[in-house]
């Protein structure tokens, strides 16, 4: 007779992938630590051979082979896998090289190692000698918004934490690090956010902040109380500019007469005090609406280039943001960009704008820079002190938050005439033709 019990199999055996499904579905985290890593696990392991060699990842090499008479043959060798653990977003391993093999040899295979495990994405997270760490996401870890913390009062002079990158580490800005950062994307992508970001974090810190923003000052006046000097007129701007090359030269001087190369070398007490200075959409600094600015703007270019060639040593850093920093705005731009190592890159309209922003330093990065979506404002393709690009997103610092911090920290400002008088000789003025902008863009690409 047909026990009874086993009317209950089909049910029981429905319920199993119904289960399944709906734990997958309501909590994707405890799902990715449990059955899911069990699965990425042995998907891993047991298709690796396969994979890697697919992926061009394994080496060939000659071996003798008794079997069937002694000859030679050639046999495939897979990389060796270590430390599978999870994430929580997926999961991490790390790969050992094959001799002569490099972390960009992985860097090309990433989009297929990601099509082999069934992920959404592979990067790489770090790579000791011999060693590359693969981090897998199961699902964008950039789709979350994370607003940004309370101030902390354990800040690290000049750092600031920006959101997270894809690889699940902070997104880190270290000035010290990356003197000078350029802020690129479509209007609504994330830039302002970016810069309420470095007044907020910057806010209690023993730093300047200076403020460029020919947007009639719409963008940066509500931090005007933090900042030590806002410029919002092009008179203003070029006025600014040359204060700070007054600082540049004092603070040259004070190096060689101290016998250092920059100013962290020079004991804390004679250290000056380290410079942000922020330019919020920098093509309107560029853009001539009348023949009579033509002076101005050359000067302005002028200045703020050499503040990017000189500044790194003597503590005056520069933060850019705009929407295109393409040569159409002026020869001075190409130029400025090039001194600009550390680049973020929101969502942008088109290929164009991601080259000018990525293309010098991370041209393997234009495609993902392209495919961030509208709906995710904040996320960006970043390339920082160690020369290779991430995904990361920003966490939401409102404008009333810097806002605050910057009314809470009003004084922390360093009054501007003290700090630029603490030259040691009269303002030295570059004028404006002092550049050889055909020489330099040559140099420069
Ligand atoms: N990291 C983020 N997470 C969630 N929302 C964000 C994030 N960054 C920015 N946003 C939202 O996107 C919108 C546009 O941001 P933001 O003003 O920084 O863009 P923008 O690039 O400066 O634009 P514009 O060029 O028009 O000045 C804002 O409403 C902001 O709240
Ligand atoms: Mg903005």
């Amino acid at each position: 007779m047909f026990p009874e019990i086993l009317w209950a199999v089909p049910p029981a055996a429905a319920a199993v992938p119904l289960s399944a499904a709906a734990w997958h579905h309501w909590s994707p985290t405890t799902w990715s630590y449990g059955p899911g890593l069990v699965g990425s696990a042995l998907r891993v392991h047991l298709t690796w051979e396969d994979v890697a060699q697919g992926c061009g990842l394994s080496y060939t090499r000659r071996k003798t082979q008794v079997k069937g008479g002694v000859r030679r043959v050639s046999v495939q060798k897979k990389p060796r896998l270590r430390r599978f653990r999870p994430t929580p977003y997926g999961f991490r391993v790390r790969a050992r090289l094959h001799d002569g093999q490099t972390p960009e040899d992985y860097q090309e295979a990433l989009t297929r190692l990601a099509h082999a495990w069934r992920v959404d994405a592979v990067r790489i997270r770090t790579s000791g000698p011999g060693w590359v760490e693969l981090v897998a996401s199961r699902r964008d870890p950039l789709s979350t918004v994370t607003n940004a913390a309370p101030l902390a009062p354990d800040w690290e002079l000049l750092k600031v934490r920006m959101g997270t990158l894809e690889t699940g580490d902070p997104w880190i800005i270290d000035f010290r690090a990356v003197p000078h950062w350029l802020i690129m994307g479509a209007t609504q992508s994330g830039k302002s956010t970016d810069i309420n970001a470095l007044v907020y974090q910057l806010a209690p810190q023993p730093v300047a902040l200076a403020g460029l923003d020919l947007k009639g000052g719409v963008e940066l006046t509500p931090y005007a109380r933090r900042m030590s000097k806002l410029a919002t007129t092009r008179t203003e701007c070029v006025v600014l500019l040359d204060d700070l090359m007054a600082m540049l030269n004092d603070r040259m001087t004070l190096c060689r007469e101290a016998g250092v190369r920059n100013i962290w070398q020079l004991p804390e007490t004679d250290r000056p005090m380290p410079v942000v200075t922020v330019v919020d959409e920098v093509a309107e600094l560029y853009l001539m609406t009348d023949k009579s600015e033509k002076d101005e703007i050359a000067r302005t270019s002028t200045l703020l280039l050499r503040n990017a060639q000189l500044g790194r040593a003597f503590g005056l850093h520069l933060v850019i943001a705009g929407q295109r920093v393409g040569s159409d705005l002026g020869p001075g731009v190409t130029a400025l960009r090039s001194q600009i190592t550390g680049r973020i890159c929101h969502r942008v309209n088109d290929g164009e704008t991601a080259k000018m922003a990525l293309g010098d330093l991370a041209p393997d990065s234009l495609s993902a820079a392209m495919r961030i979506p509208a709906e995710m404002p904040g996320v960006a393709v970043t390339v920082g002190a160690d020369g290779r690009w991430y995904r990361g997103r920003s966490d939401l610092t409102t404008e009333e938050m810097a806002e605050q911090a910057s009314a809470e920290y009003a004084h922390m400002a360093p009054d501007w005439d003290l700090l630029v008088s603490g030259r040691t000789k009269e303002k030295e003025t570059v004028p404006a033709d002092a550049v050889d902008w055909d020489r330099l863009e040559e140099e420069m690409s």
